[in-house]
């Protein structure tokens, strides 16, 4: 269960697997950064958390869970740079804790792709079917929302007469189609995106601020209606569902293998995209509640609601808004969709998952089976997922996840001090600790039916192991060999 593997193994993989070009600048990687981050979170999870979490206190949300990414973010700029190879936080936990937290943070890390871009859909769906409306498009509401609606107070579920989320299902179909044929998501293409969706939300919060009405932000903080709904708690609640928004830097780190500069770059890609993101959730948050009643922002689309409120001058917005809310999170889909089946691949080059599931194919070479069985799943949880039970489970997967990095960063220092680490990250041991500290404390503010499905889907993970990862694994087999390290 604690096999390792070794640093130079690990480098010496990175050089054989795929020859990937080395191209990305410092720029490209804080706008890739970007283009994974900003998505469901803003555009949808923000008018849920202020409506039933925090009102226009979910600004303090946001600072809250920036507080949790920047510690967590330090730690992973300081893995990126000295282990600059794909696979990301399963990598990491490979080389310093250990094949079975290895296997934990790879099987937890589906919970955070696979899981996102079902939300994400979700998101993408609210949006389309309000763009189509514009123009006199109707789609059904019982083809265009999950069959139930999902309180995450009680953990009850409430029928919704729909059967189906269609639009979710298609956008999931159209992406993996086009991840199979390898689209190759080029920095270009990436960098269009960003300046889309960063150009609509400067317009919503440049125009929205002169509608902010007083009235709407006071009281700042409601008060408290029981566990998680307004007051403090809501705050602490709002942060682990707003968490979500930011989740994304740390697929920088997944392309560090195809960095100029992996050791000052990496860094700067994730602490630069996480700084801007931060700084633009904030005023989102003021304009957004500033406009309208937190009570009316439980939408699929609340921004579009904001915008409404600001009467027939701000009528031309919606379309800007909606167009570049349906791009940005599309293209957030495409890296949630690309990411999973390469962290598939990693696990499967090491044994631990079969060997079908890092088959590339002939012609195409992608690795289509996983890419098509991730689509697959994410289409069905997209169809029939309510979207704040699957954010949820998403923002505590991903915390997880945050948790084993800052303690592997805390490990690896002292296990391997003489390792040559071009970033470190500041304060030692402090950042670490903190880092993991605030992250179970957002993980604690999440309902315990989250935490219920994060362990059974754990549970799932750890039989899976045993049962079969544990025997095929390549570092075991490998332990005679030179590559192997005890
Ligand atoms: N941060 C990404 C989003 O909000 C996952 O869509």
């Amino acid at each position: 269960m604690f096999y390792k593997k070794s640093l130079d193994q690990l480098l010496k993989e990175s050089k054989f697997e795929g020859g990937l070009k080395r191209t990305l600048t410092a720029n490209n990687l804080v706008s890739l950064g970007i283009g994974a981050i900003i998505g469901a979170g803003i555009f949808t999870l923000t008018g849920t958390a202020a409506a039933l979490h925090t009102g226009p206190a979910v600004v303090l949300s946001f600072i809250l869970a920036a507080v949790a990414c920047a510690f967590a973010g330090l730690c992973y700029s300081e893995f990126a740079s000295m282990i600059p190879i794909s696979g990301s936080a399963y990598t990491y936990a490979y080389a310093t804790m250990g094949e079975f937290i290895a296997w934990i943070i790879g099987w937890d890390l589906i919970i955070e792709y696979l899981f996102a871009s079902s939300t994400v859909a979700v998101s993408w769906s609210g949006y389309m079917v309000s763009f189509l409306k514009d123009f006199g498009i109707t789609i059904p509401a019982s083809i265009a929302q999950a069959p139930y609606n999902y309180d995450s107070a009680t953990g009850i579920f409430t029928p919704t007469g729909a059967m189906i989320n269609f639009p979710a299902i298609f956008i999931i179909g159209i992406i993996t189609t086009l991840l199979v044929i390898g689209i190759s998501e080029s920095a270009k293409f990436n960098n269009i995106i960003v300046v889309v969706k960063v150009a609509v939300i400067l317009l919503f919060i440049g125009f929205g601020f002169s509608y902010v009405n007083m009235d709407n932000l006071t009281p700042f903080i409601p008060e408290s209606e029981g566990p998680g709904k307004y007051g403090f708690d809501g705050i602490v609640r709002g942060a682990g569902i707003i968490f979500f928004a930011y989740i994304g830097f740390d697929a920088v780190s997944t392309a560090a293998q195809e960095a100029k500069n992996p050791q000052k770059d990496m860094p700067r890609g994730i602490l630069g995209s996480l700084a801007i993101c931060t700084i633009i959730y904030i005023l989102v948050g003021i304009v957004m509640t500033g406009m309208v009643p937190f009570e009316q922002l439980n939408v699929p689309d609340p921004i579009a609601v904001a915008v409404n409120a600001g009467g027939e001058d701000l009528f031309w917005l919606r379309f800007p808004i909606k167009i570049g809310a349906i791009a940005g999170l599309s293209s957030v889909i495409l890296v949630m969709l690309m990411g999973q089946p390469r962290i598939f691949y990693s696990m499967s080059n090491d044994g631990l998952l079969p060997k079908v599931f890092s088959t590339i194919h002939p012609r195409f070479k992608t690795p289509y089976i996983t890419t098509i069985i991730t689509g697959l799943i994410a289409m069905v949880i997209a169809g029939f997922g309510p979207i704040n039970l699957l954010g949820e489970l998403v923002s505590i997967g991903t915390l997880l996840a945050f948790v084993i990095v800052c303690a592997g960063i805390l490990v690896l220092r002292y296990t391997d001090p003489q390792l040559p680490r071009p970033f470190k990250t500041p304060f030692f041991p402090w950042v670490p600790i903190f880092g993991i500290l605030v992250c179970l404390y957002l993980m604690a503010g999440l309902p315990w039916h989250t935490w219920e499905r994060l362990l059974i889907w754990l549970l799932i993970g750890i039989i899976i192991y045993f049962t079969y990862s544990r025997h095929h694994s390549k570092v075991r087999k490998d332990l005679r060999g030179p590559l192997a390290e005890h």
